[in-house]
């Protein structure tokens, strides 16, 4: 946005975003929560794909079209579920009628797979792509990544979840009935204009697109039906630029088993989880002791209902966490690695840098060897307004955080990530290593920020 053609009232309205966020509307929990479906192979023998970028209506409020985008249907898209040691084919599509990518944000593949900007598909067109999973249980998603326009799609509903299973996760014993008591939870913010549709060119704020409206899974006012058990929620931060922090309306706890990337070690007790954008936890309520009665509600920070939970009169399976779940470590040698690279990001609205510097396709900011662990220190620069956070991503792997401004992490960051926020004036260290060569993007998960230049390149040989 132009700032120089602003009056001081619209300069304001702007800056409010900074501080003091729009709360959303309350759950009237009156809609069954949907599940995505889950995507089914081509044909029987390989894993064959087919994701289809496309346009159509979705009946989000009752008896009204809104205009939306989805893969594979008009709105988010299916569940992709892959196996640890498959080799997978996706035949991506563009069936919109402008460009877009398909980015497989928190998997392990080559650059040329990955879908940053630099492999726009442009309407009708379409590209294969082929890869090994290689890397442990997760929880990841995908989402369009065309250079400027990421936050527009998004917003207007291209976005899905991956699944990666492995040994492990099956022999675990954790709730894994999917929609029953493994639940994904797709959490974004809209605005609606007055016929209901998604404007994202008047909803759109340089800082991050914030609106009142919560969707789970692009259900509105949503419900979850529960037996009583234990039951894991996949939570995933799918919006432009809000951040949540989960609390239950009872203040009672609730553990947290796995981060962006795999389980944690251990089950970490937690009364509350903030997610910024892209982040994702997985997190198991225990409803074992509840009965119909009981009124619980996943809930935001500032008191708004999420998800308000019906407790049915069933008992369900699952009673026990496992107290061991994963081997997450970081070696001596990785702690005592030297600083290879440092990020500074910086700045707010259209005015947005890292390193002092926008992003150019043309330009490879760093390189690094493939399968060669380097240590990453970013800092978020605070401005006179004191700055904000800003949810930092890297393409292609999964990292450890090593430290937050010289501490250890928090428990619950003992685990892989490929997205953490930082906050003002705070520095992180990360460990990281690609496993795949290519140019990958980091960037600023607030896809606002993104689309405004607050994006590198690392180009790994
Ligand atoms: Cu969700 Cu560039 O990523
Ligand atoms: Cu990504
Ligand atoms: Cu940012």
């Amino acid at each position: 946005m132009d700032h120089s053609t602003m009056n001081q009232d619209e300069m304001e309205n702007e800056h409010m975003s900074h501080d003091e966020v729009v709360s959303l509307n309350d759950s009237t929990g009156e809609n069954e929560l949907k599940i995505p479906s889950v995507l089914e192979h081509d044909d029987e023998k390989g894993s064959v794909y087919t994701v289809r970028a496309q346009k159509g209506k979705t009946e989000i409020f009752d008896g009204t079209e809104t205009v939306t985008y989805g893969y594979n249907g008009s709105f988010l898209g299916p569940m992709i579920r892959l196996e640890k040691g498959d080799t997978v084919k996706i035949k991506t599509v563009n069936e919109l009628d402008e460009e877009t990518t398909f980015h497989w944000h928190g998997l392990e593949v080559a650059g040329s797979a990955d879908g940053g900007p630099h492999e726009s598909l442009k309407p009708g067109e379409e590209k294969v792509i082929e890869f090994k999973v290689e890397q442990e249980a997760s929880t990841l998603w995908f989402h369009p990544h065309p250079e400027g326009k990421t936050a527009e799609q998004v917003y207007n509903g291209l976005a899905g979840l991956i699944y990666i299973e492995d040994d492990n996760s099956k022999s675990l014993g954790l709730p894994n009935e999917y929609g029953k008591n493994d639940i994904p939870l797709i959490f974004q913010d809209r605005t609606f204009d007055d016929k209901k549709q998604l404007n994202f060119s008047a909803a759109m704020n340089d800082d991050g697109t914030i609106g009142d409206t919560l969707l789970i899974n692009g259900t509105l006012n949503p419900k979850l039906a529960v037996n009583k058990e234990k039951v894991r929620l996949r939570l995933l931060n799918g919006s432009n630029a809000r951040n949540y922090t989960f609390k239950l309306n009872t203040g009672d706890s609730f553990v947290q088993i796995a981060t962006d990337g795999g389980f944690l070690n251990k089950p970490v007790t937690l009364k509350e989880i903030t997610l910024t954008p892209s982040e994702r936890a997985e997190i198991v309520i225990d409803f074992s002791q509840l009965d119909t009665e009981n009124e619980l509600a996943l809930i935001n920070e500032d008191g708004s209902i999420l998800l308000p939970f019906e407790v049915s009169d069933q008992n369900g399976k699952v009673s026990e966490i496992p107290g061991e779940m994963n081997n997450f470590s970081i070696t001596e040698e990785e702690k005592s690695l030297p600083v290879t690279k440092k990020l500074e990001l910086f700045g707010m609205m259209d005015q947005v840098t890292i390193n002092g510097k926008k992003f150019d396709p043309e330009r490879i900011d760093f390189t690094q060897q493939q399968g060669e662990t380097e240590v990453w220190e970013i800092y978020n620069k605070p401005d006179e307004m004191g700055g904000m956070i800003h949810p930092f991503h890297i393409h292609g792997a999964q990292f450890k955080i090593l430290s937050r401004n010289g501490e250890e992490p928090p428990e619950n960051e003992r685990g892989w990530k490929d997205s953490i926020s930082i906050h003002p004036d705070e520095t992180v260290k990360i460990a990281i290593q690609f496993k795949h060569k290519g140019v990958y993007m980091f960037h600023c998960h607030i896809l606002e920020h993104e689309d405004n230049g607050m994006m590198g390149q690392v180009k790994v040989e």
